[in-house]
């Protein structure tokens, strides 16, 4: 089984696909940690971000365990995470690097200690369009760029990270026009993709409805 679920910075691709995969025990493959992985790392090491061949090179010899041991940077999660990633993940020839490290999760899913998965939740902008077009069960989660800065903004304050709500709400706006615009794998839904909008939704309401998707699905 193979669940892709795509959508905006905050739309709640997240929670949604981490309760997922507890509830049904499938791996989970967060695809943003891989462009956040590059971008950090070429802003760690000073390197301009529309410099294509140097951020080429960082994203060809981007492995899981670097990615990993990147994610526990404070900088991973923040807005220049985020806005880093945004901005290499714009370059085509970058993503062409991060595609098959992505498809490849989807023939043999593992969890974080090894074991092996019996189905995958993909969570971000493309998986359902680029990533996984065979998906078996296509999300695109959608909320009003308000309702998801205010989200963003509550966690951001939530881990401690100093911001303002109008910050969060502009860089979110930018972010969308990034990441809708781009010529490669532009955001947007699936022909097939199944559209959510949690503007109004309470988390525990979305999630039944899921599930009662998926398990329509598995019959
Ligand atoms: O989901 P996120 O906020 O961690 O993603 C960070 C950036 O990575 C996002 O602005 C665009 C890019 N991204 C992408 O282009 N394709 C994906 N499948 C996932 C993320």
């Amino acid at each position: 089984m193979i669940i892709t679920i795509d959508g905006p910075a905050a739309s709640g691709k997240g929670t949604l696909a981490s309760a997922l995969s507890k509830l049904y025990k499938y791996a989970y493959f967060d695809t943003g940690m891989i462009y956040r992985a590059v971008g950090l790392k070429a802003v760690l090491e000073g390197i301009d971000l529309t410099d294509e061949p140097k951020v080429l090179e960082i994203a060809k010899a981007m492995t899981f365990e670097k990615m990993m041991a990147l994610s526990s940077h404070p900088d991973f999660r923040s807005d220049i995470g985020g806005q880093s990633a945004s901005k290499v993940s714009a370059i085509t020839s970058v993503r062409a690097a991060l595609l098959k490290m992505q498809q490849d999760f989807a023939l043999s899913p593992v969890f974080a200690d090894g074991t092996k998965a019996e189905g995958v939740i993909y969570d971000g902008r493309d998986t359902g369009t680029v990533v996984c077009p065979q998906a078996d069960i296509k999300l695109f989660m959608v909320a009003s760029p308000e309702v998801r800065a205010m989200r963003r903004f509550k966690e951001f304050q939530a881990k401690g990270i100093e911001t303002t709500y109008e910050k969060v709400f502009e860089d979110m706006k930018a972010r969308d026009k990034r990441d809708s615009e781009r010529q490669t794998a532009p955001m947007k839904p699936a022909v097939d993709a199944i559209i959510i909008d949690t503007s109004d939704m309470d988390p525990k309401a979305e999630i039944d409805y899921v599930v009662s998707l998926i398990e329509s699905k598995l019959k």
